[in-house]
């Protein structure tokens, strides 16, 4: 038998947790015990300090519900949920790459028509994203499904808004030649929420709680892998510090200023707008998955 020192200690426990018949499962917990056993050697803690950190994580669990996901936002700050988003979507070179979902994804948004308005009488400036949805061989990718969100100019998604209509999301498809525009208002750059355990920690840092603006989309066609991910605004002047590290340099697309005049769905529009040109460019799925 062998009686536990301090030195000892975190063989024991991998011995221990050895004991799993699941082999992943046992691949992840002697990682776990491994990288947390090296981390409270390295940083020493006092009880106090161990009891505050045991407080804080309780606080964020507590906080979470099907609502508010305070666990989620506190991997998005530490920079977890892009990696594994990463690690899960390692694509071809010249796909659009993917980022985070986040959390203001709404299911079944209304369908709207080819150069529809996603924005009726939302605040902002008129915005037209317009593009062609394209496989990485060049080849239209006609009836692609564009599934768009994100905040009005004022900085609010449709749960912020309290909205009991559809707001500032809706679905769109490419037409047969991979083309699609459609309407909206510029989304503005917003902050996380601030008022929970995760801002409390933020707040001891000089880190940035802003997202840069941006747009979501996840775009989907049969026989190709979806890809989630936004565009941002070009210029945001938190570009080069989104606190959830979503920034891709593919990602960064120019707001062109139009004057007043004609737009690109056809309408007239008098006053000044944005316009966003955007190729989204889809592998195809693997095999299994096409099969699906
Ligand atoms: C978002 O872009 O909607 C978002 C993503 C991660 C954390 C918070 C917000
Ligand atoms: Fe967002």
């Amino acid at each position: 038998m062998t009686y536990v020192t301090e030195e000892n200690l975190t063989d024991l426990v991998l011995k221990r947790w050895k004991e799993i018949p699941d082999p992943r499962l046992q691949e992840v917990m002697q990682a776990m015990i491994k990288h947390l056993h090296a981390f409270v050697r390295e940083i020493e803690p006092t009880n106090k300090e161990w009891f505050t950190a045991i407080d804080w994580l309780t606080r964020t669990g507590k906080m979470s519900d099907n609502k508010r996901q305070e666990m989620i936002l506190f991997s998005d700050v530490m920079g977890v949920s892009m990696l594994v988003d990463a690690i899960n979507n390692r694509m071809e070179t010249g796909a659009t790459p993917t980022t985070v979902e986040g959390p203001f994804h709404v299911a079944d948004a209304p369908e709207i028509a080819n150069g529809g308005n996603m924005a009726q009488g939302a605040p902002g400036i008129p915005t037209f994203v317009t593009g062609t949805v394209r496989s990485l061989d060049g080849k239209p990718v006609g009836n692609a499904m564009l599934d768009l969100w994100q905040t009005d100019g004022e900085g609010l998604y449709e749960s912020q808004k309290g909205s009991e209509e559809p707001w500032m999301r809706g679905i769109f498809h490419s037409q047969a030649d991979g083309s699609y525009v459609l309407r909206t208002v510029a989304p503005i750059a917003y902050t996380i929420p601030m008022d929970g355990t995760v801002g409390e920690l933020v707040s001891k840092t000089k880190i940035s709680h802003m997202r840069p603006a941006h747009i979501h989309f996840a775009v989907s066609a049969p026989g190709y892998r979806q890809v989630t991910t936004h565009l941002f605004q070009k210029g945001d002047k938190f570009i080069e510090t989104d606190v959830v590290y979503g920034v891709k340099e593919a990602l960064i697309t120019e707001f062109k200023k139009m004057p007043a005049g004609k737009a690109p769905n056809g309408e007239t529009v008098n006053e000044p707008f944005y316009l966003v040109q955007y190729d989204f460019i889809l592998q195809k799925a693997a095999k299994a998955q096409a099969a699906a």
